[in-house]
C-alpha cells in the first residue's frame, strides 16, 4: 500500500513538471492552412511509417514497439464462432500503404484508409464452442496471416486544454477491416488429434471469407483502439500548433 501511494505521487510530479514537447523529429508537421493537407499528410504519413523509431518504440513520446504489436487479449464470439485469443503478436504493420487521409477541420473528423499488404497474427487461442458454425474443442497456437488486408479508420477529436496549451484528442475511433485472402492454422485441435485437425483447417481455409467476417469486427476494435492510444499518448504531449502549425517553414 505504502509502495503504491509513492509511486502515484511520484508519477503526479513527474506529470505535474512535464513540458510540452515539439513534434518528433521523424513526424514532420503539415500546415493546417495548406489547401493540399490531405497530400501533404499522406505523403509525410509513408516516411513516418517507415521510420526505425517506430518499430522499436519511442518511450519518450509513450509509443511502445510496433513490430511486433502485442495485445493481451481478444475475444470472437458471434453465431458462428466462440474464440479466445490471447498474447497476439502482430507482425507487418509498419509495411503499411496509406491510400488516402482525409481532415475535416470544421467537423472535427479524420479519416484514413490504409492497406497492409502482410500481416501476421501469432498467438495462443482457445475455444470451446464453435469455428464456423462446426463444433470445435482446441487450445494451442494461431496463425491469422492476411495478405492485403485494408483497413479505414475513422475518428472525431476535441481540442483540449493540457498545462494551458490546446492539444488535439481522438474520440470514438473506428475501424473497418477486410482482407484480400486470410489464411488461418491451429494447432493442436482435438487434443492434437492431427486427422481432424488437418480437416478442420482446411476447412477454414476454404471458407475464409467467413472465418475473416467472425474475427474482423473484433479485430477492428482491437485496431481502432491501439491507434486511438497511440496518438492520443503522443498528442497530450505535442500541442496542436505543433502538429498542424499556421505555417510550415
Ligand atoms: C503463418 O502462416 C503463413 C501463411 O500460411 C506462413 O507463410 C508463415 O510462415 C506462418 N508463420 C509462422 C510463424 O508459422
Ligand atoms: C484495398 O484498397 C485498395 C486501394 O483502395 C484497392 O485497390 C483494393 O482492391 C482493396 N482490397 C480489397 C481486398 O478490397
Amino acid at each position: 500500500m505504502q509502495g503504491s501511494t509513492c509511486a502515484v505521487l511520484t508519477f503526479i510530479c513527474v506529470s505535474g513538471v512535464l513540458a510540452s514537447l515539439p513534434l518528433p523529429k521523424y513526424i514532420k508537421p503539415c500546415s493546417r492552412n495548406d489547401p493540399d493537407i490531405d497530400e501533404c499528410a499522406k505523403r509525410h504519413a509513408k516516411d513516418v511509417i517507415s521510420h526505425p523509431a517506430l518499430a522499436q518504440g519511442d518511450s519518450k513520446y509513450k509509443l511502445p514497439p510496433l513490430n511486433p504489436l502485442e495485445i493481451k487479449e481478444s475475444i470472437v464470439r458471434d453465431k458462428r464462432m466462440t474464440l479466445t485469443l490471447r498474447d497476439l503478436k502482430i507482425y507487418g504493420l509498419l509495411g503499411a500503404e496509406v491510400d488516402a487521409i482525409r481532415y475535416d477541420f470544421e467537423k472535427h473528423h479524420m479519416q484514413f484508409l490504409l492497406n497492409f499488404p502482410l500481416v501476421t497474427v501469432l498467438g495462443k487461442y482457445e475455444t470451446d464452442g464453435r469455428i464456423l458454425l462446426l463444433p470445435i474443442k482446441g487450445n494451442g497456437n494461431i496463425n491469422i496471416t492476411d495478405v492485403n488486408l485494408n483497413v479505414t479508420f475513422d475518428t472525431d477529436y476535441s481540442l483540449q486544454q493540457i498545462r494551458g496549451k490546446t492539444h488535439m484528442i481522438l474520440e470514438n475511433g473506428k475501424c473497418t477491416v477486410w482482407s484480400g485472402r486470410t489464411y488461418v492454422h491451429l494447432t493442436n485441435l482435438f487434443n492434437g488429434n492431427e486427422v481432424l485437425g488437418a480437416q478442420v483447417n482446411a476447412f477454414i481455409n476454404e471458407n475464409w471469407k467467413d472465418f475473416q467476417d467472425a474475427v474482423s469486427p473484433a479485430f477492428a476494435e482491437v485496431i481502432a483502439r491501439t491507434i486511438t492510444t497511440l496518438v492520443n499518448n503522443m498528442a497530450t504531449l505535442v500541442p496542436y500548433d505543433e502538429v498542424f502549425p499556421e505555417t510550415v517553414s
